[in-house]
């Protein structure tokens, strides 16, 4: 690969090398017209380095060779696309995913993602995304595995491993992108693009650890963030993209911008284009995503000295690496096989594969009576604004899919019932009240399907159809577009006109499920409080009123666990369960001591915590016991638990361990996630679960950033969420 590269560059201008670290964005040229597409002449001039969001092999081909069939030394483009939960078979979104805590489900979705962009013609996706947040204002929590270090990097190395496989050559492999580099899931308020400012400390032990698991596990690539660091914006940010990335870290890949991240530093008050555009390059930046900054500017900074020529050869050289490794150079066309892609999209077993992962994401919330499983006789009403919705299923970032060919809710549940049960349908209310509101949901594709009746009307129907029922099951939540990128939230309430459906609902004296559909933990207390059976659903993907019928019938047994905390209210946030005990810690089961840590008005506890998830069946857990009283830097501890399936279902469980160090020279977290294992027990089934500390899994970043474990006590936590857990202790000599 060196000798290769060495020779090309050899041959390559200023400009053809500048060219390379131009990312424009084409849109999506019209087929047949990649010829004369407006990006077109450029490619020919040699000023593209790669492409994104092309939709399909054939336009792909025909942009590829213009790239290696036109431009003087022919070289072939990247394309690269937001494959982000699926390409077209879509799966859950990615917060969804993460309340799985399967890894080997996680990693196959990734897998059949790459399979399936591959196909049609792309070979780098911009994931996984891996934003640490405790914000569910933040509108992209949606796209992140929530709120913890230890899972986010579990699932980070699941995701690389699942697009990028063990060969990147392969014409199924993509080369994935680790985002958003770094810390953007906390930015202030929870308003996206806005400031952030955190201690170096926070950062090595809360928020860095996915996107370190990520390079580790090999991913190629990294994105830079919108946000600033220690006040300078991540994309010219030298500590962050050198010293720490590459460094540190020891990151061989390239490293490619957000969408005009250089452009947005003029905003930042940085300079002109020019000068972030050295500033960019000069702290790390390979690759510039649309911002035409790199493209432009960099030879009159060369000339006035301000960046050097070796910058310019490094960033060029890295990603000329990326397309040789991805096996461009022996075969442009490598990734655009028409006959792949006839016959590997959205094939039936990708989508059977995706209905089985979406009902492993649901979280059951509440289920009072045992209301669920319902027992599929008798009449049923769905109710609710999603309720017969094909395009919200499957939620933001789903470039590639076909919004039609989604399963809704209504049509999911009367695949499952045919004769056996008779099933009414009525609207309800909209998903919103405010008409301008609906406008701004309703892009991308995903219309919200705004109904002109008075809501006092659909709220009529909708009584008169419950009334007729034995069960109620009531479809409400956001829309898809209500979380995502750009889509913050200062309110996370159910919006009043669905939650004045749902009393009018309860009013009938029906049994009420809640189906609900989010990207983002919502404040729901008086759901809580009101509606006897709540699932959670988030946003499923292609098979998602499929995967829903599987679980409100029974079919499937909810085993999802949140994996980011729902507050009671947006006063509380950020909340999440791994924080610091503070000097004035609220005694256990209080709610408000003078003088303590808390509010007047709220307790401090969430309103579903961390780790938490019903089943149909219940798990009851004994016998927590440690293989030895002190671990030492050599040994190991085995930490058992007997867990029983004490209900009357078969289910799966998540069976979580935490930990807490009691004393350290810094502060440490009430409770650390550090294993957790998925098991399937039958009903009357028991099991010893094993989990394996050793020192290393007591390690923390300290006051001088150093990886260190301390001597002293610990206690270990094991239950079936971060707050209903068994204790034992032990220590560290
Ligand atoms: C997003 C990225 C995405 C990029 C390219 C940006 O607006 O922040 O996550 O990969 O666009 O589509």
């Amino acid at each position: 690969m060196n000798e290769f590269i060495d020779d090309l560059m050899e041959k390559m201008t200023l400009e053809e090398k500048l060219g390379q670290l131009n990312l424009p964005s084409s849109g999506d040229i019209t087929t047949g017209e990649a010829n004369s597409s407006d990006i077109a002449e450029k490619i020919k001039e040699g000023k593209v380095g790669g492409l994104f969001n092309i939709k399909s092999v054939e336009k792909i081909r025909d942009v590829q060779k213009i790239a290696v069939e036109q431009s003087r030394l022919k070289i072939p483009l990247i394309f690269g696309m937001d494959v982000i939960h699926g390409y077209q078979t879509m799966f859950p979104i990615p917060l969804g995913m993460s309340c799985s805590w399967d890894m080997d489900l996680i990693e196959k979705s990734a897998r059949i993602a790459a399979q399936e962009a591959s196909a049609d013609g792309i070979c780098w996706t911009f994931s996984p995304m891996v934003d640490i947040s405790r914000d569910p204002r933040w509108g992209r929590v949606s796209e992140g595995s929530g709120e913890d270090p230890y899972l986010g990097s579990q699932i980070a190395k699941a995701m690389v491993k699942g697009y990028q496989g063990d060969d990147l050559t392969k014409n199924n492999t993509i080369l994935s992108c680790v985002k958003h580099f770094a810390l953007y899931g906390a930015i202030e308020a929870g308003r996206d693009y806005n400031t952030v400012d955190m201690s170096r400390i926070r950062m090595y032990n809360e928020y860095l650890p996915p996107y370190k698991a990520a390079i580790d596990a090999g991913a190629g690539s990294v994105m830079t963030s919108f946000n600033e660091i220690d006040g300078i914006p991540a994309t010219a940010n030298k500590w962050l993209l050198t010293d720490l990335l590459r460094n540190e870290w020891g990151f061989k890949g390239l490293v490619v911008t957000d969408y005009t991240a250089i452009l947005e530093m003029v905003d930042h008050g940085l300079g002109n284009l020019k000068e972030v555009s050295a500033l960019a390059l000069h702290a790390g930046t390979d690759m510039d995503m649309v911002a035409d900054g790199f493209l432009n500017t960099l030879k009159e900074s060369l000339d006035e000295g301000k960046v050097s020529q070796q910058e310019i050869d490094q960033a060029c050289r890295r990603i000329l690496e990326a397309k040789y490794k991805l096996g461009l150079f022996d075969d442009p066309y490598r990734y655009c096989d028409e006959n792949r892609s006839e016959t590997e999209l959205f094939t039936p077993e990708n989508r059977q594969t995706s209905r089985e992962i979406a009902a492993q994401t649901f979280v059951l919330l509440k289920n009072d009576n045992q209301i669920l499983p319902l027992q599929g006789k008798g009449t049923i009403a769905l109710i609710g604004p999603l309720a017969d919705n094909k395009e919200n299923m499957t939620g933001t970032w789903s470039v590639a899919a076909d919004f039609s060919k989604s399963v809704s809710m209504l049509d999911g549940l009367k695949n499952a019932i045919g004769s056996e049960a008779n099933l009414l349908y009525a609207k309800g209310t909209n998903i919103v009240s405010d008409p301008q509101l609906d406008a701004r949901i309703s892009i991308f594709g995903k219309p919200t399907q705004w109904d002109k009746r008075s809501q006092k009307e659909m709220i009529a129907e909708a009584v008169a159809v419950a009334r007729k029922s034995d069960v109620i099951v009531a479809a409400v939540g956001e829309a898809a577009e209500m979380s995502g990128e750009c889509s913050s939230r200062s309110d996370i309430n159910l919006p009043e006109n669905q939650k004045e459906l749902l009393e009018a609902l309860l009013a009938t004296g029906k049994p009420v499920v809640m189906v609900l559909f989010t990207g983002r933990p919502l404040t729901i207390s008086w759901e809580k409080e009101n509606v006897p059976a709540i699932l959670n659903v988030w946003f499923a993907g292609t098979e998602a009123g499929n995967a829903i019928a599987d679980v409100l019938l029974g079919k499937v047994n909810p085993s999802g666990k949140l994996s980011s905390t729902f507050p009671q209210n947006v006063g509380q946030i950020p909340l999440y369960y791994n924080h610091k005990n503070t000097g004035r810690p609220l005694a256990d089961g209080a709610w408000f001591q003078k003088f303590r840590s808390n509010y007047l008005n709220v307790s401090n506890d969430p309103l579903f915590p961390f780790g938490f998830g019903l089943s149909y069946t219940t798990f009851d857990y004994k016998n927590l016991n440690l293989s030895d009283s002190t671990l030492t830097k050599d040994s190991k501890l085995t930490v058992t638990v007997d867990v029983t399936n004490s209900g009357n279902q078969n289910g799966a469980e998540v069976v979580q361990l935490y930990l807490r160090d009691m004393v350290g020279s810094v502060t440490r977290p009430v409770k650390e996630l550090k294993g957790f294992q998925k098991i399937f027990l039958k009903k009357g089934e028991s099991r010893s679960v094993e989990f394996t500390l050793t020192e290393k899994d007591l390690r923390f970043y300290n006051s001088e950033l150093k990886l260190v474990s301390e001597p002293g006590d610990f206690k270990v936590f094991v239950g079936t969420s971060s707050v209903n857990t068994m204790e034992v202790g032990f220590v560290l000599k």
